[in-house]
């Protein structure tokens, strides 16, 4: 159905794969418009709780746009097209979890996407950078605000005016990603990790989601009172009394996401 992506269910997790592994995963503009549609039909149906992006093949998560679209665009040709697509903004601003699973080439807008999911987990040899500035560009799909939002100012501006590339291990200890497994281990340990999300109450996933998402846009004085009004609104939820009574009656809740 789709040309550039591959799309598996595991019971509540569905894993959306870029399939272009000839190119090492490159995104091109119609890998952007199928990423976006899937995750259109995975908003719609509750029993999908956790996303995950991984790349088909051995060699790649992304890495990066295709470079092949940026021949002969002018300026307002490229602003019109990111500004209709809106993909690292919609992946950011996902209803539900979003991971990224990387193993090989991380770079450019692969990265990118990665800085926009809520997780990253990596391969301990991932290649993981921002080579833009090798092209005589700079990131364009967020990489300039999120990552040092990530990771601070100084270590996000010597990877993005350096172009260097660094390695899963790297980039778990300057915090670019949260986990870096052994490659065999990858996915398992993504899987569990996923799991253990898709177990919770999915209406308190969600506004978890969004208190944390709110810190980078908010001060902490509005921040704070984002998150009491999210708090409260869970008081309403059949999900909370369950997890309260669950608790105090020493047994596992079950949550229905109501
Ligand atoms: N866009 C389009 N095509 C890409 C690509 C990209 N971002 N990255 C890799 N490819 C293609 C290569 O052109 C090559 O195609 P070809 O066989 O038709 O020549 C194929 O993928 C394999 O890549 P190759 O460069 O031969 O592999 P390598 O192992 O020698 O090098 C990289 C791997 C990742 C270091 C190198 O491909 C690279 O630097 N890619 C561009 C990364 C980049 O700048 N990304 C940011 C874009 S904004």
């Amino acid at each position: 159905m789709y040309e550039n992506i591959l799309v598996d269910r595991e019971g509540p997790l569905a894993f959306i794969s870029f399939n272009r592994p000839r190119v090492l995963n490159a995104m091109n503009q119609r890998t952007k418009e199928e990423v976006l549609a899937v995750l259109r039909e995975l908003e719609e149906d509750e029993d999908v709780r956790v996303v995950i992006f991984r790349g088909a093949g051995d060699k790649a998560f992304v890495a990066g746009a295709d470079v092949k679209e940026f021949v002969g665009v002018r300026p307002m040709e490229q602003r019109e097209a990111r500004r209709q697509l809106r993909f690292y903004e919609t992946v950011a601003s996902y209803s539900k979890p979003v991971i990224a699973m990387i193993k090989g080439y991380c770079l450019g807008g692969g990265c990118e996407l990665a800085l926009a999911c809520d997780l990253r987990l990596a391969s301990r040899d991932a290649r993981i950078g921002q080579p833009e500035i090798n092209l005589g560009i700079i990131p364009g799909g967020g990489g300039s605000q999120r990552l040092p939002r990530l990771i601070g100012e100084g270590k996000a501006l010597q990877l993005i005016l350096t172009g260097d590339i660094i390695t899963g291990e790297e980039a778990k200890a300057i915090g670019l990603v949260e986990e870096a497994y052994p490659e065999e281990e990858l996915e398992t340990k993504t899987k569990e990790l996923a799991m253990k999300i898709a177990e919770k109450s999915p209406v308190a996933v969600r506004l978890a989601l969004e208190a944390v998402r709110a810190a980078s846009r908010m001060d902490l004085q509005a921040g704070l009172e984002y998150e009491a009004v999210l708090f409260s609104l869970l008081f309403s939820t059949e999900d909370k009394e369950e997890g309260v009574q669950a608790f105090l009656e020493k047994r596992k809740p079950s949550f229905k996401g109501k």
